[in-house]
């Protein structure tokens, strides 16, 4: 039976969160914290052993990937309803990632899977793979998520973030200069009530464009113009987020860190404040993490309500934070 090793990382996103679901702009970088998934093709199961919770067992025909017991085992059935594989898999998972954090730790163990299952032949790109394995963490979670963490996941590149036009689905790498460090803080909460007011907020996204067309387009004219508070507040979130996430490119490709650094706070800002998607704990990280010399600018990252904050310093600042590197995308090895 065919040996398989697939090693997938997760992703700390630098600026545009909760503009993905709208066709907006996103800045992620895939990190060296990885999940990877190590066994035997074979059989007509997925068995996958974890040292941290009891066994999935998933059948290559399984039907309802969020019914799955334990939890996690979902995300794994998730792939395999959505990529029907022709043969099973016998192995361990092990991970470097925190679960549940803000970094993408669900999509590694997909991506790894899906890559273990050797499903990227007959010519499946990064780009539709990514796409197929947005649907699988859909139906494992009942999150309706963008398409950044799977993409950020399979297309990393050493050294770059992805500036990712969520529209055009294109992808360009922008290189993060060495004269900063990019670091995150666990603020340890636990995001209970995250798929339910993700689920609201991208429904509110949607009700904001009925009014006034895809927010990719929109001016902060067009917002203002909304009538209902809360969709007007989501709407200039993301039509903001958008400029930041622009903003910030052309900051750190003429090295003003300095300027990048406040546009993530200022990214913070909006999220607390326009899109409601931060919690008291994570503010009080990111306004320590901003009074701190050296520290450049600060936010949480990815779907908030708790989780990470991510925060760009000089080098050597002695700030506490597990300095993450932008690292190359997920790799599978056979035989
Ligand atoms: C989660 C989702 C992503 C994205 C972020 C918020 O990580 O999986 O698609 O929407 O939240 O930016």
């Amino acid at each position: 039976m065919t040996r398989v090793r697939a090693r997938a990382p997760g992703r700390v996103n630098l600026i545009g969160d909760h503009t993905d679901y709208t066709g907006g702009l996103v800045l992620p970088m895939a990190i060296q914290q990885a999940t990877t998934v190590e066994g035997r093709l074979g059989g007509d199961r997925v068995v996958l052993r974890s040292d941290r919770d009891e066994e999935a067992v998933v059948p290559l025909d399984v039907a309802e990937p969020a019914t799955i017991e334990p939890r996690w085992a979902r995300h794994v059935a998730g792939v395999v309803a959505a990529l029907r594989p022709r043969s099973g898999l016998v192995g361990d998972v092990r991970t470097t990632l925190p679960l549940g954090a803000g970094l993408a730790s669900s999509t590694a163990l997909e991506v790894a899977v899906a890559l273990a299952l050797g499903v990227t032949g007959a010519g499946r790109s990064a780009l539709e793979l990514a796409l197929v394995l947005q649907r699988a963490e859909q139906a494992a979670s009942g999150v309706p998520c963008g398409v950044m963490d799977q993409l950020a996941s399979l297309a990393g590149i050493a050294g770059h973030a992805l500036l990712i036009d969520c529209s055009s689905l294109a992808v360009v790498p922008v290189a993060v200069p060495d004269d900063v460090e990019v670091a995150v803080v666990n603020s340890g909460q636990r995001r209970e009530l995250a798929t339910t007011a993700y689920a609201i907020r991208r429904q509110e996204c949607e009700a904001a464009a009925a009014l006034v067309g895809p927010l990719r387009n929109a001016a902060l004219a067009d917002v203002d113009g909304i009538a209902e508070p809360v969709l007007r507040r989501r709407a200039r979130h993301v039509v903001t987020e958008n400029a930041r996430v622009l903003a910030f490119v052309a900051a750190i490709a003429t090295g003003d860190v300095a300027a990048a650094g406040a546009l993530m706070t200022a990214s913070h800002v909006s999220l607390r404040d326009d899109f409601e998607v931060s919690t008291p704990r994570l503010d009080a990280l990111v306004e320590r993490l901003s009074a701190t010399p050296g520290v450049l600018g600060a936010r949480v990252t990815g779907a908030g309500f708790g989780g990470c904050v991510v925060f760009l310093c000089r080098p050597g600042t002695p700030v506490a934070g597990r300095r993450v590197r932008p690292a190359a995308g997920a790799t599978v090895d056979r035989g």
